[in-house]
């Protein structure tokens, strides 16, 4: 049985890097009004953040880095924070698509992208073909992105795909839902970081979270930094996953 399908279920070794890390970017806000900026300084610092988490997961070897960049949710802030933030999306794209190209990083945004406007969705496209092809990092990017909305359209998105399962719903399982997921292309994190103090999920991963190990600091993502990576890590490799077994069975196992 596929009870342990996760790719993440063995215990790393001591020099290992998690293979997927996902983060939610928290704290940008904070960060600025904290130095007396406006919101959107923050934001800006924060992108700053992004290239450089990227190129150090890219160096240390992770394979999957997913960043929540805008929820589902944050369509409640204020609107003019909600254009800032779409505009720095799209200047983001614009300057850092070819380097990502280069760099050999495979681009990819999961969320629901209707809602945008059509230039951010030009160059969102443009930007997952451009980097396709490529076999290094995937960076996944989360927009307009909801846990809730994810394990909602997957399950739509089976139902469509084989219609005859709602009259047979004992038939469904995990793996076919999973298929579906928008990030159906990844194994799931082993790794969540949420910077910014809150200890919460926010609807991000809901469903690829239930076996991540959870880590949590107060540094302000404009704050966070490579060496602030490597700390997450160093606790990463600290853990025992155990996924349901006992720590005698683990350590007989390994
Ligand atoms: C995270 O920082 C960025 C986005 C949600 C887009 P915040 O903007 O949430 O910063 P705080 O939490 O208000 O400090
Ligand atoms: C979560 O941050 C979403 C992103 C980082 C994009 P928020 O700052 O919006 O989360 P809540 O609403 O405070 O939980
Ligand atoms: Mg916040």
């Amino acid at each position: 049985m596929a009870l342990f399908k996760s790719s993440t279920r063995s215990i790393p070794n001591v020099d290992d890097v998690p293979r997927h890390v996902a983060i939610i970017m928290d704290g940008n806000g904070r960060w600025a009004t904290s130095r007396m900026l406006p919101r959107v300084a923050g934001h800006a610092k924060g992108v700053d953040t992004v290239r450089e988490v990227v190129e150090a997961c890219a160096s240390r070897g992770v394979q999957f880095l997913t960043l929540f960049a805008f929820s589902s949710e944050n369509w409640r802030r204020p609107a003019d924070e909600v254009s800032m933030l779409m505009r720095l999306f799209v200047s983001a794209l614009e300057r850092e698509v070819d380097k990502l190209a280069r760099n050999g990083i495979r681009l990819k945004v999961v969320g629901d992208l209707q809602a945008f406007e059509p230039r951010l969705r030009e160059l969102i496209a443009a930007g997952v073909e451009k980097t396709a092809g490529n076999d290094g990092l995937t960076l996944t990017i989360a927009a307009n992105y909801g846990g809730r909305w994810d394990v909602l359209q997957a399950m739509r998105a089976l139902l469509e795909k084989r219609p005859e399962l709602a009259a047979n719903p004992e038939a469904i399982g995990e793996d076919e839902l999973a298929g579906h997921l928008a990030m159906a292309y990844a194994p799931e994190p082993d790794l969540f970081i949420r910077t910014g103090g809150e200890q919460r999920i926010s609807n991000f991963l809901l469903w690829q979270l239930a076996y991540t190990e959870l880590y949590f600091t107060d540094k302000f993502w404009p704050d966070f930094d490579a060496q602030a990576l490597e700390q997450a890590f160093e606790s990463f490799r600290m853990r025992e996953r155990r996924f349901g077994q006992t720590s005698a069975q683990v350590a007989a196992s390994s």
